[in-house]
């Protein structure tokens, strides 16, 4: 897809609110009038084809209920349509679409969301689909974007912008989409060195002796069961001298068959998406580095397989971890905890980090909850939730912050060892899960999203596609980007 600015030859799409559609040029309101084709509803698309001039009326809804998802949603339906009808340019002008302050909107705001739209519609995943030879090139569209006058400038950078973003956000979904016979610790630490040191980023990895080197028990326990080598991958972006760090830790579970707890087939064919999390970092750093954000960023990965064999860790076993707390293990399909301890314990000292987010498809609880398309957060600081909630809000992710209680803090006891990987009672399985990751971030400040639901869907809606979503690239660059820019740039 390409953006150009300036008016170009393509059919041009008018914009339209509901309640004013008289805006629009003379003859297309009369023409309205007469054949009620369109009434400017938001998402609606209708063509005006065939004409000597030609039109694209593309609804936003009513001025009042604007906002960014409305925005995503529209340019997105767009973006399909267009593909249908075989239209591989268009001129969009952009009106002023600052309507609603309620809504948080502004003019590159919206601009971006506009984009961002675009791109969602052009994104899919056909590594594995075989091509016919001469099958016809891909569909390419250009669009030609007017901004507002004096607008020139700031449109072509939300261009920019979107763009580094959206090529981070889709690496996470093509990773995430891979099917674990081509991807595992090897190939996905592969796949972060590929992506990132061209863009100045160090990535460093360590193999297992290294890893036993470093003590990770809990991590390497895991591993255990599998033939494919652990890998403990370390990507460091410092843009900003003397600058503080921030530290995104991924659950990277290339493949979680539930070891000797093992998963039903139906629960298990869709676990190439446990390292969903590890994706979400490796993308949110190449959106960092490839936009340039001024924040320094160390994301964390402990990569390995949770499979079966002579080997494996038990149901019943108890363990050591790199802190040194003893671990009893109650079940070993929770493995994600036990390699993000050993991380995010890694995170709190070994680094410079000043906080510390884990991102994990954790539990099937988190599900149970808050439902499948939302991320359930757990938090020691409410700072950082606040930036998380308001980030959020802007970039269409959904989040709910989970409770926090000192008899559910007990839940992750045991009297057979430190801590117990399941804990001591039925429920709250998503909280007992993140309090397990707390114990080892050493009380600094620590947000852990559980992503199990929204990182993958079983069916594609809104502009989210079927299998991998890329939740929550979007939200951490955002909080990430926020922080780096404190004279907000993109109000106006
Ligand atoms: N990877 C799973 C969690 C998961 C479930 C992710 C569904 C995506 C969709 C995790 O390792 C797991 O199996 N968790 C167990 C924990 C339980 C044994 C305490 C769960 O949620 O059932
Ligand atoms: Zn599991
Ligand atoms: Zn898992």
């Amino acid at each position: 897809m390409k953006f150009t600015i300036g008016k170009g030859n393509g059919v041009s799409v008018h914009l339209a609110f509901e309640e004013s559609l008289e805006d629009l040029d003379g003859h297309i309101t009369d023409y309205l009038e007469k054949r009620k084709v369109f009434s400017g509803k938001a998402g609606e698309v209708s063509p005006i084809l065939g004409c000597t001039e030609e039109y694209i009326l593309l609804g936003l809804g009513k001025k009042e209920d604007l906002d960014l998802e409305t925005l995503r949603l529209a340019t997105f339906k767009l973006r399909k349509e267009l593909e249908t009808l075989k239209i591989e340019e268009i001129t969009l002008e952009l009106p002023d679409l600052k309507v609603n302050d309620e809504k948080n909107l502004c003019a590159i705001k919206a601009t971006k969301a506009l984009v961002e739209g675009f791109f969602q519609g052009d994104y899919k995943f056909d590594e594995y689909i075989t091509k016919e030879e001469e099958e016809k090139k891909d569909f390419e569209l250009t669009v030609d974007l007017v901004p507002r006058e004096g607008y020139e400038e700031k449109t072509k950078l939300a261009i920019e912008e979107t763009t580094g973003l959206m090529e981070g956000y889709f690496l996470t979904r093509d990773l995430v989409n891979r099917p674990p016979i081509d991807l595992y610790p090897e190939t996905l630490a592969k796949a972060a060195v590929d992506a990132l040191e061209p863009l100045g980023v160090k990535v460093t990895v360590y193999d297992k002796k290294e890893i036993e080197e470093m003590e990770m028990h809990a991590f390497l326990a895991v591993a255990e069961g599998s033939d494919k080598e652990p890998k403990f991958i370390v990507m460091e972006y410092l843009p900003v001298n003397d600058g503080e760090t921030t530290a995104l830790v991924g659950k990277g579970l290339t493949y979680d068959s539930g070891g000797y707890a093992i998963k039903p087939a139906k629960g298990m064919d869709t676990m190439n998406s446990d390292m969903a999390g590890s994706a979400s970092v490796i993308g949110t750093i190449y959106a960092l580095a490839k936009n340039k954000v001024q924040r320094n960023v160390v994301g964390i990965v402990a990569a390995c397989e949770n499979m079966i064999s002579g080997r494996a860790y038990k149901n019943g076993d108890i363990i050591s971890s790199k802190k040194g707390s003893t671990i009893e293990v109650g079940n070993t399909d929770a493995e994600g905890r036990l390699t993000l301890a050993d991380a995010i314990y890694y995170a709190a000292t070994e680094t410079d980090a000043v906080e510390i987010y884990d991102i994990a498809t954790l539990t099937g609880a988190a599900l149970v909850s808050v439902g499948a398309e939302t991320t359930a957060v757990m938090s020691n600081n409410d700072e950082m939730w606040k930036a998380v909630e308001k980030a959020a809000n802007d970039t269409g992710d959904l989040m709910h912050r989970l409770n926090d209680n000192k008899r559910l803090r007990e839940s992750i006891k045991s009297d057979r060892a430190d801590i117990s990987n399941t804990g001591s009672t039925r429920w709250a399985g998503s909280q007992t899960a993140a309090f397990f990751c707390e114990h080892f971030a050493e009380d600094k400040p620590w947000l852990h999203f559980d992503i199990a639901g929204p990182a993958y869907n079983d069916g594609a809606y809104d502009y989210l596609p079927k299998y991998a979503t890329g939740t929550p690239v979007r939200t951490l660059y955002k909080v990430i980007f926020d922080k780096a820019n404190t004279d907000t740039p993109e109000d106006m």
